[in-house]
């Protein structure tokens, strides 16, 4: 296995690359290709030439620098720290930096990294796991951020079970839509909550039936749930609970708008102060990729339970319009930004 930190990079020393970048907070319409340096791995990373890069909510945050707490939490006080957009990638090591120890030159993996809308993206070994072989860079490139999130979710926070009776809200969305599949994987009998315009994508994905969130209001039909994943809605969590059985698990991922500070992310701060005064186990999820989980998901995927639900797929210069869609509600499942020009 290659350690050395110059054996494979020092062909990138001066080289150039193609990337879609941000240089200040602003919609998503200003994300542009421009021109950028290679960048070196340093310690513990390693130099990935980007295959395909999922879309994913959180490059719609890093782009617009909302909500404001994020620039207080690392991102970038005035303007975006790290101007490549992309976190989800697919694609092959082509260097490696000093204590890296368990991915060599010619690797193909998928994971997380520091900007992955480029032709090349420098990411943690950590954040890394093999791309299962049968599976296409366009898929394991849309499945990092979305997957090991709806994975946290299903099997870690909410311990579904077989026979289980689980709602996921934001079921077409790209947690939604993995969420489903595990949740199903799992034995349970899955809800899903979207438009009716995706209803037949969460069907695909294994739900015994889909309610259209636009005609419906899920809480105020009578029934209740073992487990709520809301990867989606903003419902207050007290009508949440309503539709939880007395000793459930709600586990909040997320929702889309809300207040200026923290956006949507009231509900999953305050779900465990509730939880401490109630036989209901309400959580509010904070996921981060691992190779572990990575490992997991690729598990699952090879088991043939998971597969990623790629609705677009987008060339590099058109990530703006890639993250745009998605803030606009135009994909269903998920979208994938295709870096190299042929990409399975
Ligand atoms: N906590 C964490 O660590 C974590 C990790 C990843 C993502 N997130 C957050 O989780 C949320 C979902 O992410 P995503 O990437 O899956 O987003 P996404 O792909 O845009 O999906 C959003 C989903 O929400 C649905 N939706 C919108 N309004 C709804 C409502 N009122 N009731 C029920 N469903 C509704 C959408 O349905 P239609 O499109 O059919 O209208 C869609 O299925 C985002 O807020 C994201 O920031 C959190």
């Amino acid at each position: 296995m290659n350690t050395s930190t110059t054996a494979t990079s020092t062909q990138h020393d001066t080289a150039t690359m193609t990337a879609a970048i941000q240089r200040h907070y602003s919609g998503p319409e200003e994300i542009h290709v421009d021109t950028m340096a290679v960048p070196q791995p340093g310690t513990g990373e390693v130099l990935l030439e980007v295959h395909a890069a999922g879309v994913d909510r959180g490059v719609w945050h890093l782009a617009t620098g909302h909500p404001f707490v994020m620039r207080f939490i690392g991102f970038g006080l005035r303007h975006p720290k790290q101007p490549i957009m992309g976190t989800d990638v697919a694609g092959v090591v082509t260097a490696i930096g000093a204590g890296v120890t368990r991915l060599a030159v010619g690797d193909e993996v998928f994971g997380t990294a520091d900007g992955s809308f480029a032709s090349f993206a420098l990411a943690k070994e950590d954040r890394l796991a093999s791309k299962p072989a049968e599976v296409s860079m366009a898929d394991a490139g849309a499945m990092p951020v979305s997957a090991v999130a709806a994975l946290q979710a299903v099997e870690d926070a909410a311990n579904v079970r077989a026979g289980q009776r689980v709602l996921v809200l934001g079921a077409s969305g790209g947690v939604g839509s993995f969420a489903v599949q595990i949740a199903v994987a799992a034995g349970a009998h899955v809800t899903g909550v979207a438009s009716a315009a995706k209803a037949t994508l969460v069907t695909k994905m294994g739900a015994e039936r889909v309610i259209d969130y636009r005609t419906t209001d899920v809480t105020a039909l009578g029934e209740t749930f073992d487990v709520i994943i809301d990867a989606g809605s903003l419902t207050p969590l007290r009508r949440l609970r309503r539709i939880l059985s007395p000793t459930g698990t709600l586990v909040i991922v997320g929702g889309e708008g809300g207040g200026f500070l923290i956006g949507g992310a009231g509900r999953a701060l305050v779900a465990p102060l509730v939880s401490l005064f109630t036989k209901q186990r309400l959580r509010g999820l904070m996921s981060a990729t691992s190779a572990a989980r990575l490992r997991r998901v690729a598990a699952l995927v090879e088991s043939g339970a998971v597969r990623a639900a790629i609705s677009h797929r987008y060339p590099l210069d058109q990530a703006s319009e890639a993250v745009t869609d998605l803030a606009q509600g135009r994909i269903a499942g998920k979208a994938v930004v295709t870096v190299r020009a042929r990409v399975s």
